[in-house]
């Protein structure tokens, strides 16, 4: 069922399909491919990738309810999971196996500087993203809208992000009505990690 359809673009919840296992699980590495290699390397990417389409699948219901995905005349374009408080984490279904222990670790510490626990009332925008072929044809303007009427229909009156201060994503969020709340200056662990000196929330 479609959460919006209007124009060349579309938006539905993500299902445990092998087709949209495999978009989501290797858009979200592609679309923040330094922060992987950062943690792993070139070279361990292709494996990372695999693993992540793995990942997808037998997942609590409510990670399905959580990931959408949109389309762009019917082929999948974007990628976007909002997570809200007492959400179940993801499960742990041996799909990172394949991965050897420094890229095991560097994911262990990169899973850890991006997690966030979600309070009340509040709906976390985990991450957004679409594929390079289509970026700048306004799905991610879309997503974020869905996202926003999403986290308003579960009782929700706020929404964020966090968002490196380099990075250019920026402007569509402050075109979209977010506000800088606070600038975070990225302790050694965290710049270890992700690479990243500041980020804004
Ligand atoms: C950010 C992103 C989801 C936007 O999707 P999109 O469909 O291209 O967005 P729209 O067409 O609705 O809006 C265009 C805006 O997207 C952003 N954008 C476009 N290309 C981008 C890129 N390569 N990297 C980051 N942001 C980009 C810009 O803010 C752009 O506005 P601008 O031209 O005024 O700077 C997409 O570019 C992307 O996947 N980027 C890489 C992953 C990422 O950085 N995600 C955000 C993490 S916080």
């Amino acid at each position: 069922m479609y959460i919006h359809s209007d124009g060349p673009v579309t938006v539905r919840n993500m299902k445990e399909t092998p087709e949209d296992c495999s978009f989501a699980g290797r858009l979200a590495i592609e679309a923040f491919r330094s922060k992987f290699v950062h943690v792993t390397s070139e070279r361990s990417i292709p494996t990372v990738i695999k693993c992540s389409e793995k990942s997808q699948y037998r997942q609590d219901p409510v990670f399905y309810q959580r990931n959408f995905i949109a389309e762009y005349n019917g082929e999948k374009a974007g990628l976007m999971m909002l997570k809200y408080n007492g959400d179940p984490e993801e499960r742990d279904n041996d799909a990172w196996n394949a991965l050897g222990c420094c890229d095991t670790l560097g994911l262990c510490c990169l899973g850890i500087c991006l997690s966030s626990s979600v309070s009340k009332g509040k709906c976390y925008l985990d991450h957004i993203c679409v594929d390079e072929r289509f970026r700048g044809k306004g799905i991610g303007k879309v997503l974020m809208t869905v996202g926003e009427n999403e986290a308003r229909r579960n009782g929700c009156r706020s929404i964020y992000l966090y968002v490196s201060s380099t990075n250019r994503a920026k402007n569509l969020y402050e075109r979209q009505g977010y506000r800088v709340k606070g600038e975070e200056s990225c302790c050694c662990f965290i710049y270890c990690c992700t690479g990243e000196k500041v980020c804004f929330i």
